[in-house]
């Protein structure tokens, strides 16, 4: 090697020593955590932004609300918004406070607590809730800079509060931000009596595949001291593509599920990925495999045979999640030659699209080519083989 290259190398190493010192478990298991950089979220932050700009230079107080399905990235998002963007851009005061199982009494006295620390004002000691109210109020309406407030998880039990927020956050040209998820979206501002005040919306809308392969592969750089493999990345982004409507709080609940093993050094087989995902596929997990390929395979030996050469494939390969239809074509035109059996690759696709219409293999979202399981392959192995040779003795 030059001494250039080797420099050069070096010098990658060390970067990457830098890199992976900053990573810590952090992002998995702190439900607060914000990324450097929110993915895929550039046009709803730049919509917040704007919104937020023209309140703060003409000075007056707006109330958004933020919603989507549960797990989707609201909390994230508004937090990244008011700890990121909000100290960068504006010269606010930022107050956050997360409602979802908390009384009044709790959240106002949040409230109140976190507005005398951003204003740095002593507080007194009450315990009333018409007292707290009213000390939370004089403290935001004399605060010398304007106040975001964001009040997360907002529901039935807590609306009412947001509401009386909101209304202040009018007199006293503050902004709101409201956080809440779908069901509890539609219950609160639909409904005949409708009470929660606001004057925009930000929707946020679950993620395409690629969108949410980039967001796990950004968290698993922020958090995985060795890293995981593509094709971790790629398997656990199928599943919640697949399972679970591409929510972000589902893969980081797998690669949560991962951590202890991936961060002692031991290799990640693809059966345990199948574990961390597990709790997504159960609804298809529970089906009675051998019932259900007993009844596609009906007099198809192809069909086994095909399976049969999968599963096998993954059981040999403990790493890998994947393969690939070149590779299965290969592997079962082994099988028809060692059977004497007439190969014949159309019917391999044949074979794969009823195991697929059947959800015994799926397709990635990544590519069409690369075929995966959700079953052990151990099981899919041991049903196909039995029932093809069970085939073969009754012919
Ligand atoms: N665009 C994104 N970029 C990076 N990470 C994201 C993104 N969107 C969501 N996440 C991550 O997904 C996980 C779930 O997000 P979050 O906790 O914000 O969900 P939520 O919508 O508030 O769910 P809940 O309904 O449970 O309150 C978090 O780890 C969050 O950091
Ligand atoms: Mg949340």
């Amino acid at each position: 090697m030059s001494l250039r290259g080797f420099i050069y190398l070096h010098q990658d190493e060390s970067l990457i020593g830098m890199v992976r010192q900053n990573r810590s478990p952090k992002g998995l298991f702190d439900p607060y955590y914000v990324p450097e950089k929110l993915l895929h979220r550039n046009r709803e932050l730049d919509e917040i932004k704007g919104i937020y700009r023209d309140s703060y230079e003409e000075d007056y107080g707006v109330n958004c609300l933020v919603h989507g399905i549960t797990g989707v990235g609201m909390t994230v998002f508004s937090r990244y918004f008011l700890t990121k963007l909000t100290p960068h851009h504006f010269d606010a005061h930022t107050v956050y406070v997360d409602a979802r199982r908390k009384d009044v009494l709790e959240i106002v006295a949040e409230l109140n607590d976190k507005i005398h620390r951003e204003t740095n004002t002593p507080i007194t000691v009450a315990f009333d809730l018409d007292v707290l109210w009213m000390q939370f109020k004089r403290m935001a309406a004399s605060a010398t800079k304007k106040t975001v407030f964001v009040v997360d998880g907002i529901d039935e039990t807590n609306e009412e509060i947001y509401s009386k927020l909101a209304h202040l956050s009018k007199e006293i040209r503050a902004s709101t931000i409201g956080v809440l998820n779908s069901h509890d979206y539609r219950l609160l501002t639909k409904g005949h009596a409708t009470k929660v005040a606001y004057d925009f919306e930000i929707p946020l809308d679950t993620y395409t595949q690629s969108q949410l392969y980039e967001i796990v592969r950004q968290r698993v750089e922020d958090t995985f001291p060795l890293g995981l493999t593509e094709e971790v990345v790629r398997y656990i982004t199928d599943c919640v593509i697949e399972f679970d409507a591409g929510k972000p709080r589902t893969s980081v609940e797998a690669l949560k599920a991962l951590w202890p093993m991936a961060s002692t050094g031991q290799e990640v087989t693809s059966d345990a990925v199948r574990a961390a995902t597990s709790n997504i596929t159960t609804a298809a997990q529970d089906m009675d495999y051998m019932d259900t390929i007993d009844t596609i395979s009906m007099n198809d030996f192809m069909t086994l045979l095909v399976l049969e050469s999968l599963a096998q494939h993954l059981m040999t390969y403990k790493t890998e999640t994947y393969i690939d239809r070149k590779t299965l074509n290969e592997l079962v035109m082994i099988k028809c030659e060692e059977l004497g059996v007439r190969f014949v690759p159309e019917d391999i696709e044949k074979s794969l699209q009823t195991m697929i219409f059947q959800s015994i293999v799926f397709e990635s979202g990544y590519s069409r080519n690369l075929l995966y399981l959700i079953a052990p392959p151990e099981i899919l192995y041991d049903a196909s083989l039995g029932l093809r040779r069970e085939l073969s003795r009754r012919k």
